[in-house]
């Protein structure tokens, strides 16, 4: 197929690109490098030795001069912290983005869009593990708001529109990094999520990560979340592209339905890598969940696919990624 990837070159477009360019499909990459470096283009090739075609903005060209088969949309702003102070920002590039998106797909005939949710959706879960039916949450930041308004729009477009398939992949936690080192996260300035702030205390560029709150329902008293790697999330939308090709709306988890606490994950950080991840305690963070992970079955059932990748991965690849930044 030929597949639009809109926010190719960010942290899981970029992997996107790389799954879909090995399962032999087309690739055309649109992203304004808002959140994203140029140079990522020139990794999927290292990586694939094949070329994605690239647009900066231009998205009606890109309709215009390629017979799209699909889309992928994960071009969003995606800072939870920075929604609550730039909620303006947040709101129009996310919404119109989609509805950029969605009216292009109209005018030109794509059938076919995979949408990058999360589990923000579902807010503060009423149980866990999460199944695609439990009730959505009420979303506690703009970010969160936005991806709910997201699905909403394209449910909606949908059901005008009842030949095309849209697909909602509610995305757990993503973490790790392409094996090569070429691909992973590398937020500027301070991290929000924890995983790249793991990485930069133990690359010596902060100086101690903050554990927010000890004191929740929890094995160890820190928040439990469900980390999938970033390579199992990108082969999880090459599946949904093919297999989701048919009329409707389908609505997919992508986790690995375990869960683990914060510091779970910086010990198994530490042990897989032999680094020290210096750590302190600090006050829970406002809008935290106590646990949170997925009922991964249907994603099992109806695409095939589950997690192969597990925690020791997640963490070696994210260290291979660092190592590969620093040079
Ligand atoms: N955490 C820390 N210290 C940090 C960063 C995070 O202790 O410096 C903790 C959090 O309190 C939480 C866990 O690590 O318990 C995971 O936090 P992340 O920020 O990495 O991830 P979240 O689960 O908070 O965020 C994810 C997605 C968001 C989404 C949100 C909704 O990254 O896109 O889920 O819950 F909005």
């Amino acid at each position: 197929m030929k597949v639009l990837v809109a926010g190719g070159a960010g942290y899981i477009g970029s992997h996107i690109c790389v799954e879909l360019l090995q399962a032999n499909h087309e690739v055309i990459v649109i992203d304004d490098f808002s959140n994203s470096k140029p140079e990522v283009l020139g990794y999927i090739k290292d990586i694939t030795g094949k070329d994605v075609k690239f647009y900066e903005k231009k998205t009606e060209q890109v309709f215009i001069e390629n017979e799209i088969d699909a889309v992928i949309h994960c071009a969003a702003f995606k800072a939870v912290g920075e929604s609550v102070e730039k909620p303006i920002e947040y709101y129009t590039n996310n919404l119109t983005t989609t509805l950029i998106v969605a009216k292009m797909m109209k005018k030109y005939h794509v059938n076919n869009i995979v949408f990058s949710s999360s589990a923000t959706v579902y807010g503060d879960p009423e149980v866990v593990p999460l199944t695609e039916d439990c009730k959505l949450g009420e979303t506690t930041n703009p970010y969160g708001a936005s991806k709910a308004m997201m699905e909403r729009i394209l449910t909606d477009v949908q059901h005008a529109c009842p030949d095309m398939s849209v697909t909602l992949l509610r995305y757990f936690n993503p973490i790790g990094a392409h094996e090569s080192g070429l691909l992973g996260e590398d937020p500027k300035g301070i991290p929000n999520n924890l995983m790249p702030y793991i990485m930069k205390v133990a690359a010596g560029e902060l100086p101690c990560l903050g554990v927010f709150g000890d004191d929740y329902d929890t094995p160890d008293g820190t928040g439990v979340r469900d980390y999938i790697h970033v390579v199992d999330l990108a082969k999880g939308h090459v599946l949904a592209i093919e297999k989701y090709n048919k009329p409707g709306l389908h609505i997919c988890n992508l986790g690995t339905g375990r869960g683990y606490s914060v510091l779970e994950l910086v010990h198994a950080f530490e042990r897989v890598n032999g680094v020290k991840v210096k750590y302190e305690i600090k006050p829970r963070r406002a809008g935290d969940i106590a646990t949170c992970y997925a009922d991964p079955t249907r994603a099992k059932e109806e695409l095939g696919w589950v997690a192969t990748r597990g925690i020791d991965e997640m963490c070696r690849d994210t260290w291979n990624f660092a190592k590969t930044r620093m040079k």
